[in-house]
């Protein structure tokens, strides 16, 4: 079937990671970039003997529910990819997606999941984005097909399933303040002083990535990953950010000259400005290091720890166990209602920030250990420490390890707080902890307007 074009397919509902589901003589056909009570023809990209995948090639009805996307780039860049649904559905979606999860997956009896709690601000909501410096700009058939000679240098984001082409991005919606300036700005200058954009295929060039993060206090950290070890042209970068955007707290750039454009294990250069930017949640202040993970809505944030907190129910004598605490954000945010809270998380930087979050605070009942959560959380570790009544757990989109899950069982804590950023892991996750454990409360919650991502927390009690 692959290329083939299937005619005339009602695009019935939404499915996993965003993707929609018509049906082609009883079989399920999976479509990218369209909306429930569209009418389309699809070719189909991939066709497996129980289903298949497609994209729309042509419209015969759009769907009553479609708005018109606000930004250029929308169709071409993975970031916003249902700018053309209504927010309202957007958040019921988000919603379905959570209960088709945990019906398919976790196999437990679950109670209603309750209605998305959406995003006050749906543009501009992102406090990090980052942006890729290369040689190799995408070009629009259009631009193909005129045979112009195009300037292929670009600054901005990937295109979906093409490592090696950027789209050089104008106007993003995501992040506020100055952020599309210094990132218009820094290209610009670049392009002025024929500085080379990173190729990606040959592993060379001098700009490689940019990363621009906010916050809601006006705080902005630049970072700026150069792919070649030239000090004057480093210092041409530096300069013409630091004085062009007074406005950045937070000027820092790394030489980066690995295989990828990760920077956790590289050491970073502040050029100007503080090596941190602080965000502030209820009078509390954190303090976020460049290696360290801050959620990326940070107003919405707060909603989902509030959240989280509820679902703990704390009285203030019980011990809390917070997994994957990154700069311990939650565990200094329910450390007032708890004797102590001990937070476990594989970035030292991260841990350092903990620390250093919970001594500005004025907190003093809480531990942090750095290391990872299936090595540190061993037999060793629960002797050494109380037995938790509540734990907070909030692992990256893989979910936690099995031998994590499987030490959640050994410990028993009459409570377990499941925040997630992925419910099927999640769904996988309880279906193991299913055994001890039963679903009382399920809260999705919008982190990510316009983007099929979805927020879950989950409140498990002990069984009887
Ligand atoms: C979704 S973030 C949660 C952070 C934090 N709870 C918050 O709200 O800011 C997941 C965190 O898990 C950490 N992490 C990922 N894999 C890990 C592992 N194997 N062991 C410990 N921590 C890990 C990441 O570094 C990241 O800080």
């Amino acid at each position: 079937m692959k290329n083939k074009i299937v005619p005339n397919i009602l695009i019935e509902r939404i499915a996993s990671e965003g993707k929609c589901v018509g049906h082609h003589e009883e079989k399920v056909v999976f479509v990218s970039g369209v909306a429930p009570g569209d009418v389309v023809d699809v070719r189909i990209t991939k066709g497996k003997s129980s289903f298949m995948e497609g994209e729309p090639v042509k419209f015969h009805q759009y769907s009553k529910d479609r708005i018109e996307p606000f930004c250029s780039h929308f169709g071409t860049c993975g970031g916003c990819k249902w700018q053309h649904i209504n927010y309202d559905l957007q958040k019921s979606y988000k919603r379905q997606q959570v209960l088709d999860q945990f019906q398919r997956i976790a196999k437990v009896q679950i109670p209603e999941v309750l209605p998305t709690l959406g995003s006050e601000k749906t543009k501009y909501y992102r406090n990090k984005l980052d942006f890729t410096f290369s040689n190799k700009k995408w070009l629009t058939l259009e631009q193909i097909r005129s045979e112009e000679d195009f300037d292929r240098n670009a600054l901005g984001f990937h295109i979906p399933k093409m490592f090696d082409k950027i789209i050089d991005v104008d106007h993003c919606y995501l992040q506020g303040g100055i952020s599309n300036d210094v990132r218009n700005e820094l290209r610009a200058f670049a392009k002025e002083n024929k500085l080379s954009f990173y190729d990606i295929r040959n592993q060379e060039g001098l700009l490689r990535n940019l990363i621009i993060r906010t916050t809601s206090t006006g705080q902005t950290m630049v970072i700026v990953q150069f792919g070649e070890s030239d000090p004057s042209s480093i210092d041409l970068v530096m300069e013409f950010l630091n004085q062009k955007f007074p406005e950045i707290t937070s000027l820092l750039y790394v030489i980066n000259t690995k295989g990828n454009e990760t920077f956790h294990d590289l050491e970073l250069v502040t050029y100007s400005g503080l090596p941190y930017i602080e965000e502030e949640m209820e009078g509390l202040k954190f303090r976020v290091g460049p290696k360290s993970f801050y959620q990326t809505n940070s107003e919405q944030a707060y909603e989902l720890y509030k959240v989280a907190r509820d679902f703990a129910s704390l009285k203030g004598d019980e011990i809390v166990y917070d997994l994957y605490t990154g700069t311990g954000t939650i565990a200094n945010f329910v450390a007032k209602q708890a004797k102590q809270v001990i937070g476990v998380e594989y970035v030292e930087a991260a841990i350092e920030d903990a620390k250093i979050n919970s001594q500005i605070n004025g907190i003093e009942n809480t531990l942090f250990y750095a290391g990872d959560m299936k090595d540190i959380l061993n037999e060793e570790f629960i002797q050494n420490h109380a037995a938790p009544d509540v734990i907070i757990t909030d692992p990256p989109r893989a979910g936690m390890d099995e031998k994590v899950v499987q030490m959640l069982l050994r410990l028993a804590a009459p409570k377990i707080v499941y925040v997630s950023c992925n419910p099927a892991t999640q769904a996988r996750d309880l279906a193991l902890l299913g055994e001890q454990y039963q679903v009382e409360k399920i809260q999705p919650v919008d982190m990510f307007p316009q983007t099929y991502h979805v927020e879950n927390v989950v409140l498990l009690t002990l069984k009887k």
